[in-house]
């Protein structure tokens, strides 16, 4: 009997996990809450508040789940494997004192410090003089982060004093973020491209996962703002698990070693966030789930048994897990509402989606879609399909994925073109 598995979450990532999930053998039924039109394809979509850790884990009971696969961080943050954990149910996730790592970014660097994994020089502090001084020891640009979830708008790089000394009153003095900018943190700008790898994390092993690009600006040639991210491609050249294995040693084991020592071990997904500088890789960042659209793009490549995975995250020992790779390239391209990021309309109708899917070697994921009262499939986000194509290399997947993207139509359809283009 194989498990009856719930994915919390409504987006893309939602759907590519509980698609994956629904294609594994260990697993026997996906549930998603709340999900969305794409999810309501594989199972059951059930109403869910994500930020109430206590309706989660009544959901997953009501349910009789054998495993919560948490999907954003908001859940996770708001303590939901805690309550889980709390009614021993097993939950793919880390804690909130875990997933700490990705709601402050202080924490994170106090982390990766303290367990001697690389980084660049940083100050965390609530006091403004204290900023400004320390802005002096750095050089242009300048990095000023507000500490805590801002919705991705927390970041200023400036390229000068007074950006940055305007930067640090925008969230110390005008609370232009509220408590998450109650304290700052000043970073050493890192020079080199940003790279992004996931472990699957069981407290103290873990197992990486087949690196994805993704392309975080809102235009062609990473113009434009800043979004949740527009595509994704896997395999990256010269950026494969071969590549990445060493990262293990010298970000992971010790990450995982000094949680664990805090008396806090991290269970779930570990994005590692970094820098390819010209002395070696340096962490940026952490995230405590799957990145989105990253795991639109990975999970397609994913041989072996999702659900035994994540299973193992939560349970056991994820070195006693098989992972295996298919060999061939996935390339994700996001079709975005008008105006994303910024202010965009919804109730927006979708056409094409059946037609799109239907190409061989192509899945679209939905991500901000809705049914409306006519049972037509509308917009209902700012990121709102994830068009994903397999192909042998990256240049056929995205070609097929672009030949699927151009069957779908709403009006004020947003997409980048060069999404693993010109590799
Ligand atoms: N695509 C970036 C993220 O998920 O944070």
């Amino acid at each position: 009997m194989g498990h009856k598995v719930l994915v919390i979450g409504g987006g893309g990532r939602e759907h590519a996990l509980a698609w994956r999930l629904a294609g594994s053998p260990s697993v026997a039924e996906v549930a998603t809450a709340p999900g969305n039109p794409g999810t309501a394809e594989l199972g059951p979509t059930l109403p869910v508040d994500v930020a109430d850790p206590v309706a989660i884990a009544d959901l997953a009971e009501r349910q009789r789940c054998d495993l919560v696969v948490i999907g954003p961080e908001a859940p996770l943050v708001a303590g939901a494997v805690d309550e889980l954990s709390r009614r021993s149910i097993p939950a793919f996730g880390p804690t909130a004192s875990g997933a700490h790592i990705e709601g402050s970014k202080a924490f994170a660097k106090e982390v990766m410090v303290a367990a001697g994994a690389p980084t660049g020089g940083y100050l965390a502090t609530a006091d403004r003089d204290a900023a400004f001084a320390a802005l002096e020891s750095f050089a242009a640009p300048y990095v000023v982060k507000a500490d805590g979830l801002a919705a991705g708008k927390g970041v200023r790089i400036c390229a000068d004093l007074t950006e940055a000394r305007d930067a640090v009153d925008d969230a110390l003095v005008r609370q232009a973020f509220g408590d998450a900018g109650a304290m700052v943190v000043i970073e050493e700008f890192l020079h080199g491209p940003e790279r992004s790898v996931f472990g699957v994390c069981d407290g103290t092993n873990v197992a990486l996962l087949a690196p994805a690009q993704d392309y975080k600006r809102a235009l062609d040639g990473d113009g434009g703002l800043n979004t949740g991210g527009m595509g994704a491609y896997t395999p990256v050249p010269g950026f494969g698990l071969a590549d990445v294995g060493h990262l293990e040693e010298l970000i992971f084991r010790p990450v995982l070693r000094e949680l664990a020592d805090r008396g806090t071990p991290y269970r779930g997904l570990l994005y590692a966030g970094l820098v390819e500088t010209d002395a070696g890789p340096k962490l940026l960042e952490f995230n405590a789930r799957f990145g989105d659209p990253e795991t639109q793009a990975i999970l397609p490549r994913l041989a072996s048994d999702l659900g035994e995975l994540l299973w193992a995250s939560a349970t056991g020992s994820v070195d006693n897990v098989e992972v295996s790779w298919h060999d061939r390239a996935v390339v994700t391209v996001v079709l975005a509402s008008g105006g994303y990021p910024g202010s965009y309309p919804t109730g927006v109708p979708i056409a094409g989606v059946a037609a799109a899917d239907a190409v061989d070697g192509v899945t679209v994921f939905h991500a901000g879609t809705a049914t409306d009262d006519q049972g037509r499939l509308v917009t209902a986000g700012g990121r709102v399909l994830g068009v994903t194509a397999a192909g042998t290399n990256v240049e056929a997947a995205r070609s097929t994925a672009y030949d699927a993207a151009d069957r779908i139509s709403f009006d004020g359809l947003h997409r980048r073109s060069d999404i693993a283009a010109g590799l």
